[in-house]
């Protein structure tokens, strides 16, 4: 059974899917997941449209914002990035964006490549006990197989669902990428710089809409990856969730934030 893929798109098609299918195939949901401690993650940022969520956001730099590319399908002047926040709707601090920067090779759906978009804010934010960058890998080879890794994000906790109120995570391992690539898996869409990953317990996964974008934090203090896509069904081990690897592209995220 080798149905399509589905990139983590935004919650208008979460919630569209859900009424299409009946609200049966768009189980989009960090399945499993716990609450975060309120700002363990200062560095998790909101990016929205309208008030609304749609995805999520890494702060890598006082003025720069690591997402995942198909996240930007509005115009810019429709979004806004919400720092500091715990709880979805509290206030945080909003900021205007003043330029997006996707990645040169960034391939849209169905086959999602270099799913990287650098967002720089109108303003150096002061870094605080809310609001706080994120490290970038050290290194440039992607996390190893079996790496035990984090996710967080506010996507939608039920099917059909609102989305998750205050900031979920979820503990999840890095699968061996030639495995996830081959024909019972994703089939030979899993580059190099991509990372696959498995929840512990097979009901639990991070594949909700509105968690694209996210962190995946492996060492203590370091984005190791940002979320791209998944499945329909997020609990399909044959289909588990990836993201783009950072550390292949740390020179690229340099070199624009150095400019
Ligand atoms: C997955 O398979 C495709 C197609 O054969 C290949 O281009 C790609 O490099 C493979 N990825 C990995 C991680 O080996």
């Amino acid at each position: 059974m080798e149905a399509p893929r589905s990139p983590m798109l935004l919650l208008l098609l979460a919630v569209l899917g859900a009424l299409w299918a009946g609200g049966n195939t768009f189980e989009t949901h960090i399945i499993g997941g716990r609450e975060a401690a309120p700002n363990s993650h200062p560095y998790m940022v909101s990016l929205q449209k309208s008030g609304s969520h749609l995805c999520g956001g890494v702060l890598v730099h006082r003025q720069w914002v690591l997402t995942a590319a198909h996240c930007l399908t509005h115009p810019t002047q429709l979004l806004r990035l919400v720092l500091g926040l715990h709880v979805l709707g509290d206030p945080g601090l909003t900021c205007h964006i003043r330029q997006v920067v996707l990645h040169p090779e960034y391939k849209p759906a169905p086959h999602l490549e270099n799913d990287l978009a650098l967002l720089k804010l109108d303003g150096k934010v002061k870094p605080s006990k809310t609001i706080k960058p994120l490290a970038l890998p050290r290194g440039r080879q992607a996390v190893a197989a079996g790496a035990r890794c984090s996710v967080a994000g506010w996507g939608v906790t039920h099917q059909g669902g609102q989305l998750t109120r205050a900031l979920q995570e979820l503990d999840m391992r890095v699968l061996d990428a030639r495995m996830c690539n081959n024909s019972r898996f994703w089939n030979g869409d899993i580059s190099p710089r991509m990372i696959c990953l498995a929840a512990y317990s097979k009901n639990q996964a991070p594949c909700k809409q509105g968690d694209s974008g996210g962190p995946v934090t492996c060492s203590r203090g370091q984005v190791a990856g940002i979320l791209s896509f998944g499945f329909k069904v997020c609990t399909n081990i044959f289909k588990p969730p990836v993201a783009t690897a950072v550390a292949p592209y740390t020179s690229w995220i340099k070199k624009v934030i150095g400019h």
